[in-house]
């Protein structure tokens, strides 16, 4: 590891304590001359260290980087990050995770970007990924699930990143079915899980889940018909949120729920921020546009609908907008 790189490693693992230029010359094994210069080449790309006279260098939650060094030090997962790479730019972070998932990669290996230039979302559309503004990321599970099971994948990763969120910035996130979380009505989170069989079919052989948050303000990136329905973080509440932190965030709530999927425990979690229960909706129904009331969230994480003639309708994928609050 380059002097640059390890200095970047023991200040992301020194939080928010100060370490004094003699001591990380020592730690590093280098002179100070050289923890001056690596502290500049840092600087260089968009980190930002304080340094105090008498105290020393620390790093300042201002930074505003998402790196794998930053991710790694607030991690307490066990298997999820363990094994994680971090690009400035890259097309989609999903096709990256689905290629190392073919190439044999771990479970739990993490796949995070800057920027996508072909952020992929559901239903074939896209996902704006401008940098320096939002967490973009993949990780591929290889849990030993049955397909029943499998299916709750995606809600566990909904319920996982809006505790992630509500813990770091106190707000309350509310949950649209199946996947997409929103503050103040507005989308700042969506999720893509893209799941591959194994070869008898009975049985997940792994999944990509591929996590987008609007974090930093995107005012600058969206245009008005995006800027209609979807927001991020601080442009809603105001919190400038460090985007490495809030990645580990969503690692360590996303091993907690999979680790107990079979359980549902999660359930409880999911159904007390959905937004559409109760109220008026319109979902796609063999390829037709239906209104009706959505009446709850089944044990699959299926949307249960009630139609205009009273039959009742158990979705288990598509998409549901609401019509009008009752
Ligand atoms: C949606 O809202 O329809 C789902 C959006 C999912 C976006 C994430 S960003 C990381 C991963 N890579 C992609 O290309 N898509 C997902």
């Amino acid at each position: 590891m380059n002097v640059k790189d390890a200095l970047l490693k023991t200040l992301a693992g020194s939080g928010e304590e100060y370490i004094s230029g003699a001591a990380l010359a020592e730690k590093l094994g280098v002179s100070r001359n050289a923890v001056w210069k690596a502290v500049k080449s840092l600087e260089g790309e968009g980190y930002v260290i304080e340094s105090v006279a008498a105290r020393g260098y620390r790093l300042s939650a201002q930074s505003n980087r998402l790196s794998a060094e930053l991710i790694s030090s607030r991690l307490n997962t066990v298997s999820l990050g363990r094994n994680i790479e971090v690009y400035d730019v890259i097309d989609s972070t999903n096709n990256a995770a689905k290629e190392r998932a073919a190439a044999g990669a771990p479970h739990g290996t993490v796949i995070a970007a800057d920027r996508q230039t072909m952020g992929r979302g559901r239903l074939g559309r896209t996902f704006v990924s401008p940098s320096g503004t939002g967490i973009y990321m993949s990780v591929l599970v290889r849990p030993d699930l049955s397909l029943e099971d499998s299916g709750l994948i995606t809600s566990t990763a909904a319920v996982a990143a809006a505790e992630a969120v509500e813990s770091l910035c106190g707000q309350d996130v509310c949950i649209k079915w199946v996947n997409d979380l929103y503050i103040n009505g507005k989308k700042i989170c969506g999720i893509l899980t893209e799941a591959s069989l194994g070869l008898e079919m009975k049985s997940l052989d792994h999944a990509v889940i591929g996590i987008g948050i609007n974090v930093r303000s995107i005012r600058k990136c969206f245009d008005s018909e995006l800027s209609a329905i979807a927001s991020s973080i601080e442009d809603e509440t105001g919190c400038q949120l460090d985007r490495s932190q809030l990645c580990a965030a969503v690692l360590d709530r996303l091993e907690y729920w999979l680790g107990r999927i079979s359980t549902r425990e999660f359930l409880p979690e999911y159904r007390r921020r959905e937004i559409l229960t109760g109220n008026a909706i319109t979902a796609s129904i063999g390829g037709k546009q239906v209104t009706g009331k959505a009446l709850g969230i089944d044990d699959n994480a299926n949307l249960i609908m009630e139609l205009p003639g009273g039959e009742v309708r158990h979705l288990g994928s598509g998409e549901a907008n609401l019509c009008r609050i009752i």
